[in-house]
């Protein structure tokens, strides 16, 4: 990590409202992870985010009662994160830090998680060994990773980047760096990382976010209740070929032996 990368994270944390109250396509797909994540984690425990953002995951882990440890680089991702946890009332702890050697002793959390974070490393094992390192044993791991591929939920983005263009503010994306990444290749990572039990799922099969349309807020709001209403349909299509194509995230787990 350079601090490039720490100054072009302050930056896009700098853009981004404290998102967890937000009502969007985002905020279904937390809700979905959570049910998902619920049955696998212990029932209580301490837990730690890495690369956590606004962390939103882990204020909703707060809320549920686990002690909530959120780590990031970017000051600004922590004060979305601080944000998010004032707004739903819930306590947690906020450090800055590096994900590549993580500040903490072995061993010393139940559960680990990362969301939209190892996407962003051309190679993740460090971050994954680190993450591994301080698990206890018999502890969950967790990441959500988007990787570089076509999504229905993404699939209009390039209508806002065209307009950027025309309008002459197209951004710096060079450091927003997402490679591909196959369900074979986390699978593989996280064994390689020490984890067993391994499941890997394409998931995150939801409308797309139409910039025209997220200027209005009636339609955005008409937009979130139809896709909140119908989510079990949406749901149901993780793990399917159909996710495999049109997901926008896959679902890692794996347990430390
Ligand atoms: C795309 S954001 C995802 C944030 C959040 N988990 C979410 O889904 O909204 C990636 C986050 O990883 C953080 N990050 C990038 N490199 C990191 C590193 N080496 N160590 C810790 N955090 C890092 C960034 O600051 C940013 O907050």
């Amino acid at each position: 990590m350079d601090e490039g990368d720490r100054r072009f994270w302050d930056g896009y944390w700098a853009d981004e409202p404290p998102t967890l109250m937000a009502r969007t396509m985002t905020a279904v797909l937390d809700r979905i992870k959570l049910e998902y994540l619920r049955p696998i984690l212990p029932p209580a425990g301490r837990t730690l985010e890495v690369g956590s953002g606004s962390a939103r995951l882990s204020c909703l882990l707060a809320v549920a009662g686990y002690r909530t440890v959120c780590l990031d680089i970017s000051m600004k991702g922590l004060m979305a994160a601080r944000a998010n946890y004032s707004a739903t009332k819930a306590s947690g702890w906020f450090v800055a830090g590096d994900g590549f050697g993580l500040p903490f002793r072995d061993g010393t959390f139940e559960a680990v998680l990362s969301t939209g974070l190892l996407e962003h490393f051309e190679d993740p094992s460090q971050v994954v060994l680190e993450m591994v390192r301080v698990l206890r044993p018999r502890g969950v791991f967790y990441s959500d990773i988007v990787p570089r591929k076509f999504s229905l939920f993404r699939s209009l983005e390039w209508v806002g980047r065209v307009k950027r263009a025309l309008i002459g503010r197209a951004e710096p994306e060079e450091k927003f760096h997402e490679r591909s990444f196959t369900a074979r290749e986390i699978r593989d990572l996280l064994e390689r990382c020490g984890l067993v039990g391994a499941r890997v799922f394409p998931a995150g099969v939801v409308p797309p976010y139409v910039p025209l349309l997220h200027r209005s807020r009636r339609l955005r709001e008409a937009q979130f209740c139809l896709v909140e209403r119908t989510r079990t349909f949406w749901k149901r299509l993780d793990g399917t070929r159909l996710a495999e194509w049109l997901g926008f995230y896959y679902f890692a787990c794996g347990t430390k032996p």
